[in-house]
């Protein structure tokens, strides 16, 4: 079968027109920790982490079997009666988030607990203005996108949600001056993704928590991407100790094996339940499948404590990026992240899409970020084995040297 002629003729040609012209002409066929083979057998080290979906690596032999175990029991939910799975995984959430975050809205992505948590700020507050920021991702359905925070994606879309306010990320001036009686929510990624793998100044998110308190506002954190142990700490606002009012989690979450999302919230915004406990629902949402995988993901995550491995291969990785960076100047301007959530970039995004593919050809998945072309994110699951890491460095010095060769053609 022609995998890629398939997209073609039948999901989006002009996809399919970009993996050809990215040499990604080969298919997976299944995976195993922190690599991915393909139909021929040809194995690849996985940096992408599906956009950091792969936290716990790919198919944990514990997380597998949790989803066997619920598989022969009831993937899914009569939605009549209750279930003990996302009480399970509620509970754990609770007692695993800061501060008195303690209720749970499950969904199935991302950009759905986004939208939750959307509307649970702008429910609980009564106000209507959303802060967001600059070079944000916050996903790509109507109210997530009307927060992100780049033009390329909502242009086609418009008229988007009314009422957002965007101001730069990291800034803490700028989003005081944003500030008044009718915001209901700032929202920020603890370290951009999308955005390049932006890590702000330190204090930044005490700074929205306190703004957020002084006008009476919801912050609302994103950790679809930084959360669950990849920046080295289980979540990412823990590093300056904030608790916020909603925590999104996603990716991560599912363990490497399903989909799901959530929203963690505190108990003065989950009051917008009160009147009608139905205002906001989704009926794959919560189900028990993804739920019992989730909570053994979580397991995993504690148990092998992940945060410190990310922490610990993550300090050491960046550092031997940096030396990497400072030898070839010329097309490396930055190595930076947190954790192994890790960005480089490179002097354009034509370079960088030339050292994408000079890693694939080397055997190494590694992705752009969707709002910074000229970024390479470096997200490998956490629990790849140092060695791993070794041979994704001596590729990568390999694709500097063979990229500065060809650099001035494609700038
Ligand atoms: C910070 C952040 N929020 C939300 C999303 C959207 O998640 P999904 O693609 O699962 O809808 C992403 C996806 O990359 C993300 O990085």
């Amino acid at each position: 079968m022609d995998v890629l002629r398939g997209y073609e003729d039948f999901i989006n040609p002009s996809l399919a027109r970009t993996y050809r012209f990215m040499g990604l002409d080969h298919a997976e066929a299944t995976a195993q920790g922190a690599v991915v083979t393909d139909n021929e057998g040809v194995q690849y080290i996985d940096c992408a982490g599906g956009y950091g979906v792969f936290v716990q690596g790919y198919r944990h032999p514990r997380i597998i079997e949790a989803a066997h175990a619920q598989l022969d029991l009831m993937p899914l939910s009569s939605r009549v009666l209750v279930s003990p799975r996302p009480v399970e995984l509620a509970e754990k959430l609770a007692r695993l988030t800061p501060g008195d975050l303690t209720y749970s809205f499950f969904c199935n992505s991302g950009t759905e607990a986004v939208e939750a948590a959307l509307k649970i700020a702008r429910g609980s507050t009564g106000r209507s203005t959303i802060v967001s920021t600059e070079g944000a991702f916050h996903g790509k359905t109507y109210g997530s996108l009307s927060v992100s925070g780049r033009d390329l994606y909502q242009a086609l879309f418009k008229p988007l949600v009314p009422d957002v306010v965007r101001v730069p990320y990291g800034d803490e001036s700028a989003l005081k001056a944003a500030m008044n009686a009718n915001v209901a929510a700032v929202i920020v990624e603890p370290i951009q993704g999308e955005g390049g793998v932006i890590v702000p100044p330190r204090g930044y998110l005490m700074a929205v928590r306190q703004l957020c308190d002084t006008w009476g506002a919801a912050m609302i954190a994103d950790e679809v991407q930084t959360g669950l142990g990849r920046t080295g700490v289980l979540f990412a606002v823990e590093q300056e100790s904030v608790v916020p009012d909603l925590l999104c989690l996603a990716k991560a979450l599912g363990g490497g094996v399903v989909p799901i999302g959530a929203v963690v919230g505190r108990p003065w915004v989950w009051k917008v339940f009160e009147e009608n406990p139905l205002i906001h629902t989704s009926t794959f949402g919560g189900n028990p499948l993804a739920c019992r995988v989730a909570s053994v993901a979580l397991d995993v995550i504690v148990q092998e404590d992940l945060p410190k491995r990310a922490r610990e291969l993550g300090s050491w990785f960046l550092a031997a990026l940096r030396v990497l960076a400072r030898e070839h100047p010329s097309l490396v301007t930055a190595a930076r992240g947190q954790g192994l959530m890790i960005g480089l970039e490179l002097s354009s995004p034509g370079v960088a899409g030339l050292v994408m593919s000079e890693l694939f050809v080397r055997r190494i998945l590694a992705v752009y970020t969707l709002n910074n072309e000229r970024v390479i994110r470096l997200m490998p699951p956490v629990v790849i084995e140092e060695s791993q890491l070794r041979e994704v460095l001596n590729a990568l010095g390999e694709v500097l040297i063979a990229v500065e060769a060809v650099k001035d053609d494609v700038e």
